[in-house]
């Protein structure tokens, strides 16, 4: 079994030109497949508000639900380096409250560092999460908890200006302390310029192959995920529609009689229905 990464090997990966792949997870199950999988993260996205729960955003997400999920992942994944995704108002009221949000991540659910959105206006509760020694990740380009304030799930930094904004918010995280930074949505050139400008790891969600690893959303990535489909999205499976089959298959077998069977039933000790029978 592979070693989990630490922040210097991600560092490494990047410095060798070597992309690092991760994965987002809300479970058990899903975490311990992208473990064997040999995902070198994996992240519990405050996603999981639409994925796991089906609301229409991020925005109700709680720190409750992330740290339940968090713990589920956890365990699932012993060995690989999971992210915490820090929900809406968990860290945009203050400092202090954005400090204790992420090591409620890590105290109760043990993630190995977190995660949370926003450029420059976040830059002082990334600095104080590092300073309170924890690893924060920064995310920026499209930031669903402020989708709202940029017009909707809308790829940004596609006009010289709002790139050189996207860029300018990269290098406030990077000095603020981030370990590593994902960018969401944005041209593969503004990527590209972002990768080759900071020091720590920059990793895309649909901002392109110009970056040092990907990340995907696993419901996306198995075809789960129904209510839309992001452009950069690539569907690896189709789970929804084989898991409609199976139930229908599951539910014609029973109305028809066909489960169970024999070899699916306990059998009982022998000699023992004839005592029941007397017994009645
Ligand atoms: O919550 C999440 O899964 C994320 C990705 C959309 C980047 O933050």
């Amino acid at each position: 079994m592979a070693k989990k990464h630490t922040r210097f090997d991600l560092q490494k990966l990047k410095e060798d030109g070597q992309k690092a792949v991760w994965i987002t997870a809300y479970d058990y199950w899903t975490a311990s497949f992208a473990e064997e999988a040999g995902m070198d993260m994996i992240l519990v996205g405050d996603s999981l508000g639409m994925c796991i729960y089906g609301y229409s955003g991020t925005v109700p997400v709680t720190m409750e639900q992330c740290i339940y999920h968090s713990e589920a992942v956890r365990r699932g994944a012993p060995n690989t380096f999971v992210i915490g995704d820090m929900p809406f108002l968990s860290y945009q009221v203050s400092v202090p409250e954005a400090v204790r949000n992420a090591g409620r991540f890590h105290k109760e659910a043990g993630v190995d560092a977190v995660k949370l959105e926003g450029g420059q206006r976040v830059r002082d509760q990334i600095r104080a999460i590092a300073d309170g020694g924890m690893l924060v990740m920064g995310h920026i380009g499209l930031t669903p908890q402020s989708s709202g304030m940029q017009g909707g799930f809308k790829a940004q930094g596609r006009t010289a200006e709002a790139a050189k904004d996207v860029i300018d918010d990269a290098r406030a995280i990077e000095a603020a302390g981030a370990f590593a930074l994902l960018v969401e949505a944005v041209p593969p050139e503004v990527c590209g310029i972002i990768r080759d400008t900071l020091s720590i790891p920059v990793y895309s969600i649909g901002a392109g192959w110009e970056a040092d690893g990907q990340l995907m959303i696993c419901s996306d990535v198995l075809g789960i995920f129904q209510a839309f489909t992001p452009k950069f999205v690539k569907k690896y499976e189709n789970l929804g529609k084989k898991t409609v089959e199976a139930f229908q298959q599951y539910a014609q077998d029973a109305r028809k009689g066909d489960f169970p069977q024999e070899q699916h039933a306990y059998k009982m000790v022998e000699g023992e229905l004839e005592k029941l029978k007397k017994l009645l």
